[in-house]
């Protein structure tokens, strides 16, 4: 499965392995979206058809479902599970409180639904992604594409009087269109460089007509498993 890996992939693949062997027979498990994530459904997979594994997954994009399914997982949606047990997912950023930046896959909105239904959340993760403050990684904010341009207009105004040291937002793209989630909207990254109370911006940025969901995830995550392109993993 994994080859000659450079050192990142390697440090993702074994914070996805230890990750992998938290799973129980018979959990119902919540999946991340990325490349981190991916190596973990790919462990999952194996663990199933080698091992016997029987889990029930949710999820968290039209991306993981079809490499779950790929990989022989029983893939069900979350009003089916209702509750899990555990959801596995990457980070873009994560600080020592084990608040996250999440949304660099532009999946965030279903990843904080099916992170907030599990009993615990576990970000996997290599080393690269630990911060002292969250912020150098632009925040993800998921709007309606209806009205977007209003809403980017008042996400910029709120910024002023926020505590973060950048006030871009920019659209994302996919080529020459917006980028379009699973859900039909748009992203907008915000430029922020360092936020300073992240806790008040994920409230406020929610507050915003048109704005859907922000890539802030405070107070959801509950263990992080680093992983380092020497093979080690350390566990927080
Ligand atoms: C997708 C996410 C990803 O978990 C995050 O972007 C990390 O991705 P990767 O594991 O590829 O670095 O939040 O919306």
């Amino acid at each position: 499965m994994t080859g000659e890996l450079s050192p990142i992939d390697k440090a993702k693949f074994v914070a996805a392995k230890r990750a992998a062997e938290m799973v129980e027979d018979g959990m119902r498990v919540g999946l991340g979206t990325g490349s981190t994530a991916a190596w973990l459904v790919r462990c999952l997979g194996e663990m199933v058809s080698r091992d016997g594994l029987k889990i029930t997954a949710v999820p968290t994009s039209s991306r993981t479902a079809a490499l779950a399914r790929d990989v022989g997982i029983n893939v069900v949606s979350l009003d089916e599970a209702k509750w899990l047990d555990m959801t596995i997912d990457g980070a873009d950023e994560f600080d020592a409180d084990l608040n996250l930046i999440k949304g660099g896959g532009g999946a965030h909105l279903q990843e904080k639904i099916v992170a907030t239904a599990s009993d615990q959340m576990v970000v996997i993760a290599d080393a690269s992604k630990s911060v002292e403050r969250l912020g150098a990684f632009p925040l993800p904010v998921e709007v309606l594409p209806f009205g977007w341009q209003s809403s980017q207009a008042l996400i910029e105004e709120t910024l002023v009087s926020m505590d973060v040291m950048g006030r871009t937002t920019t659209l994302r793209m996919n080529g020459d269109a917006p980028f379009v989630t699973d859900e039909g909207n748009y992203i907008l990254d915000l430029h922020l460089k360092r936020i300073g109370n992240a806790r008040q911006l994920a409230l406020v940025l929610n507050q915003i007509p048109g704005v859907i969901e922000n890539g802030l995830f405070i107070d959801i995550c509950d263990t992080v498993v680093i992983g380092y392109g020497d093979g080690r993993v350390e566990v927080r």
